[in-house]
């Protein structure tokens, strides 16, 4: 053994890119519809990508923390004006953001000398992370088992529940952490009247209010923040997936309020904020722009749903209708069948999709996606279905 066997890794190897396909080591092309894990927003091998990275290598690959660099200090300033926030810390992955967010929240609350105030509130279905912290902010049994005893302080309330969740947010609560949309759960999008409720009651008992859009943000559900859509802000927001289209790279966005929470000290990161993801995230956000990316993501999307309601309505036994919103999809399958099994027949087919919990297939394509590729993959899918009925 060589790598530790801690995924299911499909039997291809991937050593190529291009705009919405990746080429395996035989040369077959497949259309990518999963994107990384919701990562690669401008597609694969995007020349400005490439080439902001390759200016930046051969300029400053790494400065450290302890002096200023302009990447970092450039996509600070661009990340809080396009957010609307007001302090940025630097991390290295989603999960991290998340641990940053969950000691801010805690921080924040001990700074102002309500030290009992330290219980983070998630919600059942939820996804954070696998290092130790955000591992206790995500309710699936399945990614907890083995790993007890998680740190202490963290409570569950359901999704989407608002009377529930009245009941949940007492005064020991410092934040209460929601994904606007579910990824890992099986694509399932928070209702607006719960993240109001959320947004007023943490307002009101004195809590904060995070968002962690790592899966749904940079640009997913048509905007390039979840919570744009939603219409109402939160006090901290985590990012990390499709900022830097490929490169590492976590980051927690706060408001100012919530940002005095953290001084000199308190939180860190070697690599956090290092110039090559940081260059690569600045031509992100160029390229978005130009590109006019949420219109495009909306366009693409009603034609997926309604392509995918189209499948589902002629294989009614197989699947069930989709779910999501912008490029972030989720189509249950229904038992016998299993999503597991359909996205192994997609693959035989050229078609990357992933799976997603409660026997889901997910979509999270790049959103470059032209109108063909959609209609391509809807097609691929549908071969794939026709193959899994005959099997099962
Ligand atoms: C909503 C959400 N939060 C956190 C994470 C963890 O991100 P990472 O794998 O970069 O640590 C993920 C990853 O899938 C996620 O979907």
């Amino acid at each position: 053994m060589t790598l530790l066997d801690t995924y299911n890794r499909a039997p291809i190897t991937i050593v190529a890119g291009e705009g919405c396909e990746l080429i395996d080591a035989s040369g077959r092309r497949y259309l990518d519809c999963i994107g990384g894990l919701a990562v690669s927003v401008l597609g694969h091998a995007h020349p400005a990508i490439a080439e902001a990275v390759a200016v930046q290598a051969r300029t400053l690959t790494h400065a450290s923390n302890l002096y200023h660099h302009e990447p970092a200090g450039e996509l600070a300033r661009e990340l809080v004006t396009r957010s609307g926030m007001s302090g940025v810390f630097f991390c290295n992955s989603g999960t991290e953001a998340n641990e940053a967010a969950i000691k801010l929240a805690r921080k924040w609350a001990y700074r102002r000398g309500d030290t009992e105030r330290a219980t983070i509130l998630a919600c059942t279905g939820s996804f954070h992370g696998r290092t130790l912290g955000a591992l206790a902010a995500t309710a699936n049994p399945s990614y907890r088992e083995g790993f007890a005893p998680l740190p202490a302080g963290f409570e569950f309330t359901p999704f989407n529940d608002t009377l529930t969740l009245r009941s949940a947010m007492h005064e020991r609560v410092a934040a209460l952490i929601v994904e606007p949309v579910q990824g890992e759960s099986g694509v399932h999008v928070a209702t607006v009247e719960f993240l109001r409720e959320s947004r007023r009651l943490c307002d009101e008992r004195g809590a904060l209010l995070i968002f962690d859009e790592i899966q749904c943000g940079m640009g997913r559900t048509g905007s390039l923040f979840a919570f744009e859509r939603f219409g109402l802000r939160p006090d901290l927001v985590t990012i990390a997936k499709g900022l830097a289209n490929g490169l590492p790279i976590g980051v927690l966005l706060a408001d100012e309020r919530a940002s005095s929470g953290f001084q000199p000290g308190d939180h860190g990161s070697t690599f956090g904020g290092s110039p090559i993801p940081c260059a690569a995230a600045l031509a992100h956000l160029r390229a978005r722009d130009a590109l006019d990316l949420d219109a495009r993501v909306r366009a693409r999307s009603r034609q997926l749903f309604v392509a995918l309601e189209e499948l589902a309505s002629k294989n009614p036994e197989v699947l069930g209708s989709p779910r999501g919103i912008g490029l972030l999809v989720g189509v249950p399958v229904r038992e016998p069948y299993e999503a597991a099994a359909i996205v192994a027949e997609a693959r035989a087919r050229a078609l990357l999709i992933g799976s997603a919990g409660g026997n889901t297939l997910r979509f999270a394509p790049p959103l470059i996606i032209s109108k063909a590729e959609v209609s391509r993959a809807v097609s691929l899918l549908e071969s794939a279905v026709q193959r899994s009925r005959v099997s099962v």
